[in-house]
């Protein structure tokens, strides 16, 4: 019988390292911290875990600029400790996902210290892209996506390219070098142990040859754009893949890919390529439950049985809070959230948790400016607030910040706590049975004792315009985002409900597993 690999239908539970937990009590997160909550996560139910980038960094974009791809910060521990973590939780049976940054390197990486130094057309500049400008301008019009101007211009005269912050400047993805030196950083966590890559801005690597300027409006994340998606990245990942292949233990890439479309998506896990994609569609539609079916219908036909699915990450607004906006209701962001989870979860596929987002954490809107660190919110002025509010310091425990986040006595975590995180805390979440924390540990559990029975695909159900159901072999799965109470689909028992659901009907923003 042919097995399944792993990551068909695993839950990945993303660790954002700098705010997950702090054990050596200097605010920030680190991997002894997430060590000590394994037994957290097995409990949790999910089977992997990704590691946002842990390695050293001057921290200018939270860690995706890596100054060395081979070792750990300081701040986060050190590679004795990255082998304890990967040892303990795989004796946990639970899986490691690293992130690698390919797209560019910190400003404090070796290599464009040497570009820095060497003159302009010297092979240690071609690593990166450095053009002359046209007069007094930069090289083309094309923007970061931080905000401001994508080029950087240096006291010789030249610029260099960074689609992000200026101290992360890009690589030149044309030079043999770089495809040699990333093979080699895969296989120096790969030999280390770890299950597979989150393979950050996996779109981009190449840049259209000659650099041509963009029309104003075709900027963004296009799949057309002469930054993004370029047809030769895609020989980057059969290398990548080759590599992987030659190794044991179904080892696994995931591309960060923003698209337009699931047809675009489809071409980065063709047979030969990455083994997933992230799914952003679901994250991206409105609370609509025609929206929803449209992106699942979408995500089958184009990406098969085994795509995945995701509601939230460190670069996005929480869902709790997106859900919630526009809304009269006080708690419709954290009722349409919980619905929102049960419904993904039962569709094949994998699901990538966010951390926190198993507690209802919302985002924190009001972080003030002098704490912020997001490079996005400097770069435009404060006019985007950027990502902090989503990478708040978990709280684990007790009444005050920093809710067991830290030691006593530690050092203040990296971004302020709010104080009404006291009630949302998981120790308190725990000891309640209808809190955000217990649905999921019974959803997770659930979901893993119904596995077995579930086929790879769904078949829709008859509803109306504003309820979603369908069945996947005997669970049948139901969402009502409308305003007004339906009645559930035929059903012998209600297995897991989002909300309290009674007298066979399904309030609104509910969701329900029923066999
Ligand atoms: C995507 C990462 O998720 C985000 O946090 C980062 O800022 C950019 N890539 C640049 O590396």
């Amino acid at each position: 019988m042919e097995t399944i690999p792993w990551w068909h239908e695993a839950v990945v539970y993303q660790i954002y390292v700098r705010s997950f937990a702090d054990a050596d009590g200097d605010g920030v997160g680190d991997l002894e911290g997430i060590r000590g909550r394994l037994p957290y996560l097995s409990e949790l139910g999910v089977d992997a875990v990704w590691l946002t980038p842990f390695y050293p960094s001057p921290m200018v974009d939270g860690g995706y600029d890596v100054a060395d791809y081979r070792d750990v910060d300081p701040r986060f521990g050190d590679l004795a400790a990255f082998d304890r973590l990967v040892a303990d939780a795989h004796a946990r049976g639970l899986r490691i996902i690293v992130d690698l940054v390919p797209n560019h390197t910190s400003s404090a990486h070796p290599w464009f210290r040497q570009a820095l130094e060497a003159p302009p057309g010297s092979p240690e500049r071609d690593r990166y892209i450095f053009r002359d400008g046209v007069g007094d301008e930069p090289p083309n019009n094309w923007h970061s996506v931080f905000g401001g101007p994508a080029w950087t211009r240096l006291p010789d005269g030249q610029w260099y390219l960074h689609l992000f912050a200026p101290e992360q400047p890009d690589l030149n993805w044309r030079n043999p070098e770089v495809h040699q030196e990333f093979l080699d950083i895969l296989r120096f966590w790969l030999d280390r142990g770890v299950d597979g890559f989150r393979i950050d801005v996996a779109m981009g690597l190449y840049k259209a040859e000659g650099l041509p300027s963009v029309p104003p409006e075709a900027e963004g994340m296009r799949a057309d754009a002469p930054m993004w998606g370029r047809p030769e990245v895609h020989e980057v990942y059969r290398e990548w893949r080759k590599l992987l292949d030659g190794y044991d233990g179904d080892r696994m890439l995931v591309g960060e890919v923003w698209t337009d479309s699931a047809e675009d998506l489809a071409r980065y896990v063709r047979p030969d390529e990455l083994h997933q994609c992230f799914n952003f569609a679901w994250l991206e539609a409105p609370w609509e439950a025609a929206a929803f079916r449209t992106v699942i219908d979408d995500t089958f036909a184009a990406l098969g049985a085994a795509p995945t699915w995701v509601l939230s990450n460190h670069d996005v607004v929480r869902h709790v809070t997106r859900y919630g906006e526009g809304s009269l209701e006080p708690d419709a962001g954290l009722a349409r959230a919980r619905a929102a989870v049960l419904t993904m979860l039962a569709l094949p596929g994998s699901a990538y948790l966010y951390q926190g987002e198993e507690l209802g954490l919302p985002e924190v809107t009001d972080l003030p400016a002098e704490v912020r660190q997001d490079p996005t919110f400097f770069r435009t002025g404060g006019e985007v607030p950027g990502r902090d509010g989503c990478r708040v310091p978990i709280p684990w425990s007790g009444t005050r910040p920093p809710f067991g986040f830290a030691p006593e006595g530690a050092a203040e975590p990296w971004l302020p706590q709010p104080p009404e995180w006291a009630e949302l805390t998981v120790e308190r979440q725990l000891a309640d049975p209808a809190s955000t924390l217990s649905f999921y540990r019974r959803l997770l559990a659930l979901r893993r004792e119904l596995a077995g029975s579930l086929p790879p695909g769904i078949a829709w159900l008859e509803t109306p315009e504003e309820v979603l159901a369908f069945t996947r072999g005997p669970l049948t799965c139901v969402l009502n985002c409308g305003d007004g109470p339906v009645p559930l689909p035929a059903h012998r028992e209600v297995l897991l409900a989002s909300g309290p659901v009674t007298g066979g009907e399904l309030p609104p923003d509910t969701a329900a597993w029923l066999r």
